[in-house]
């Protein structure tokens, strides 16, 4: 089968011909049908987040499933299905207490001794990233890291819902609490912060403030929801966003993963605010912020993994969001790609020219 694969970071992908094993007990053999393109990918060809090469990227998909091994139940060939990274054992303190996205066992992949799920055609092992690998024509996945979903939702658009939407959706859903007529600014307009502008808007936040470096984004970002949107190239978004607000917003969503936007967004949050962090700031770097504004404000920050999903109770859900209109996910797609484009994706995406950007297969 075909895949981009990363022989080394910040080199293009290789498309190179792999072999997929058949699946073992509990596994899932899916033909990919989309995965979107999101920028943590393009943290791991950076470096940002370490994962070791030779590696298939890729953590945003949608597909059909081919063959189950020995004692899959939840799913049978032909079922459609997201696949979410957020993987889980069930049994830890983080799977019974109610928050399975912090199950430490998420990425632990087949025991090392084991066969590969993924290799080169001479056998020789690749990486799979998260369990997922969706860069790549079939994918070899944990039954725990899918959930079926609906024959009529297409699958193209379902794809988003794998890591962007219930990420960006579930950071303002689940990570907290925003009461009715809350200020909200999301700085960053790809396909996570769109996502946060759409749950804001659906827990009936009052002001949405967007906040982005490229102006032609925020047509999108209206469309998903936000109420005014800040230029943050033509000047200073920190005393824009007070100047809306009235002093700062109660809740800001940095979905950028930059330190000077980290910094932007304490600066944004208002007296009892609440910032949440979304974007992954590069692991090498640090972000100074002023301990005695939270103090003396009480300001409040967090960090949101994967939108605090539960993702067998969370996608069915956002699939009828999107079936009865109230999540925009057309809108977010700014273009559907065959995965021979991928490097020319990730360029766009370098450059923030791009919106959410789908490998689509036939
Ligand atoms: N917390 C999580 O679980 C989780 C999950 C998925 C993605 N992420 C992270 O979320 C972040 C966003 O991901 P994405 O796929 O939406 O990325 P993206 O590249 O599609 O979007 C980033 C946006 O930020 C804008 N931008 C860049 N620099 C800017 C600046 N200085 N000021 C204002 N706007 C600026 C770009 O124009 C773009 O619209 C990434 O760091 C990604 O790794 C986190
Ligand atoms: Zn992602
Ligand atoms: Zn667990």
């Amino acid at each position: 089968m075909k895949a981009a694969v990363m022989r080394a970071n910040n080199a293009p992908l290789e498309i190179e011909d792999l072999t997929i094993d058949s699946p073992g007990p509990g596994e899932v053999l899916l033909k990919t049908s989309a995965s979107g393109i999101c920028h943590s990918d393009l943290h791991v060809i950076e470096g940002g987040l370490p994962m070791p090469p030779p590696c298939v990227l890729g953590h945003e998909p949608a597909g059909i499933v081919e063959e189950v091994g020995a004692g899959v139940t939840d799913f049978a060939p032909g079922d459609h299905v997201i696949g979410c990274l957020t993987s889980w054992c069930g049994v830890c303190k983080f799977c019974t207490g109610g928050r399975p996205y912090l199950c430490p066992t998420q990425f632990a992949g087949r025991p090392p001794e084991a066969k590969p799920r993924l290799a080169t055609s001479g056998g020789d092992p690749i990486f799979q990233f998260a369990n997922l690998s969706s860069f790549a024509e079939k994918m070899l996945c944990p039954e725990r890291s899918l959930v079926k979903i609906r024959d009529d939702m297409p699958l193209d658009r379902a794809s988003l819902i794998g890591c962007g939407v219930t990420t960006g959706l579930g950071a303002a859903l689940n990570t907290v609490d925003i009461p009715a007529g809350a200020s909200v600014v999301v700085i960053g307009c790809g396909g996570v912060g769109l996502s946060a502008i759409q749950g804001a808007r659906i827990t009936g936040a009052g002001k949405i403030i967007a906040v982005d470096s490229q102006a032609w984004k925020f047509d999108i970002a209206r469309q998903c929801g936000a109420t005014d949107c800040i230029d943050a190239s033509a000047g200073d978004a920190v005393s824009a966003v007070h100047d809306l607000t009235g002093g700062g917003a109660d809740f800001v969503f940095e979905c950028i993963g930059l330190v000077p936007t980290v910094q932007q967004a304490v600066g944004m949050t208002g007296r009892g605010g609440t910032t949440v962090l979304v974007g992954v700031v590069p692991v090498t770097e640090m972000v100074p912020i002023s301990a005695a504004d939270l103090t003396l404000q009480e300001k409040k920050i967090t960090g949101s993994y994967m939108g605090s999903n539960r993702f067998r109770f969370d996608m069915p859900k956002y699939i009828e969001f999107y079936l009865d209109g109230r999540l925009h996910l057309d809108e977010m797609i700014s273009s559907r790609i065959p995965l021979d484009d991928v490097n020319d994706a990730l360029d766009l995406m370098r450059k923030g020219e791009a919106a959410r950007q789908v490998i689509v297969f036939d």
